[in-house]
């Protein structure tokens, strides 16, 4: 019988594909918290399957204790990302990585797009002075945010979810551009990267993580945008400088801002939390029941599938 290790709890009906299987399911703990370095590799010693999430690090010592146990064959992220997982390491001890793409794409872009349009109207910031009984009566010059209609959208990363966010924009009156490391051969394509960051309005970043995009935009590319640009983060916290992010914001250098992840998740940078006209939520950028639900099933069907000695689709190979 195979033993399966699901790090977390998952939505229900997550578990779906393991049902009627003749595998033994271990975690999560009691109070959903996450297992330490050490608890993953006594687990992964003793188990056949993973399913983690991006709080679970799946580095060298986890996989090595896996090979070193003989059984462990598969690690299955519930997230499209997986900058948590040592790919490469995996790869080289024979256990197969996978993940989630294709059934986050269109929800994530509705959390960009919320973002855009809260970041560029200045919406928490109106609601948090409502909220706090701050707010006297309408004024003609409160809140004075930026049109989204009509403005120019520079998209970074042109996977899946760039791609649907693009789509939404067109539907707003945008002038969408985009920038990925190579050609796309859509509209709209521009090579450099700073060009995309000066000549855009409103800037959403849709990049992997990992150390290829680490502070991707750093000090110097965010005085390149506009003042009255707005920068919105739905990837990964650490492709943008967050203490140089916070800096512009606090020196007025930059108009805007809407961030779903962080840096160094659950710790948000305190300058980040005091900074002006910005937008904060708590990495839910997929978090519809519908979408979490079938990140699950695909990422629970993975680790079926691999111990049935198929492949799926949606193994990840080290870049
Ligand atoms: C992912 O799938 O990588 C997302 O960040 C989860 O919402």
């Amino acid at each position: 019988m195979a033993r399966i290790l699901v790090t977390r709890r998952l939505p229900d009906g997550g578990l779906g594909p393991l049902a009627g299987q003749d595998h033994e399911i271990v975690g999560p703990k009691d109070d959903d918290t996450p297992y330490s370095t050490d608890e993953l590799c006594s687990h992964a010693a003793r188990c056949d399957g993973i399913v983690s999430l991006l709080t679970d690090r799946i580095d060298a010592a986890v996989l090595d204790a896996g090979a070193g146990g003989g059984r462990l064959r598969v690690v299955a992220n519930v997230a499209v990302g997986y900058d948590n997982i040592d790919v490469r390491a995996a790869h080289e001890r024979g256990i197969v990585v996978c993940n989630t793409p294709g059934v986050l794409d269109d929800t994530t872009a509705d959390t960009a797009f919320l973002l855009i349009l809260a970041a560029a109207r200045l919406a928490s910031t109106a609601e948090a002075d409502l909220r706090d009984g701050h707010w006297h009566g309408w004024g003609v010059t409160q809140y004075l945010g930026h049109d989204v209609h009509g403005a120019t959208l520079g998209i970074v990363g042109y996977g899946r979810i760039g791609r649907a966010v693009a789509a939404r924009a067109e539907g707003f009156g945008m002038r969408v551009v985009h920038h990925a490391r190579r050609p796309t051969g859509a509209a709209g394509f521009v090579a450099d990267l700073d060009e995309v960051l000066s000549m855009s309005d409103i800037v959403s970043l849709h990049t992997p993580g990992g150390a290829e995009t680490h502070h991707l935009v750093d000090a110097r590319r965010l005085a390149l945008m506009k003042p009255t640009a707005v920068l919105v983060n739905t990837a990964r916290g650490t492709v943008v400088d967050e203490v140089a992010l916070a800096d512009a914001l606090h020196g007025g250098r930059l108009f805007a801002a809407g961030l779903d992840v962080y840096e160094r998740e659950p710790v948000i940078e305190p300058r980040l939390l005091s900074a002006p006209r910005t937008v904060l939520l708590p990495h839910i950028g997929s978090a519809s029941q519908a979408t979490r639900t079938r990140m699950a099933t695909m990422a629970t069907g993975a680790v079926v599938a691999v111990l049935a000695g198929e492949t799926p689709a949606n193994v990840v190979t080290p870049a």
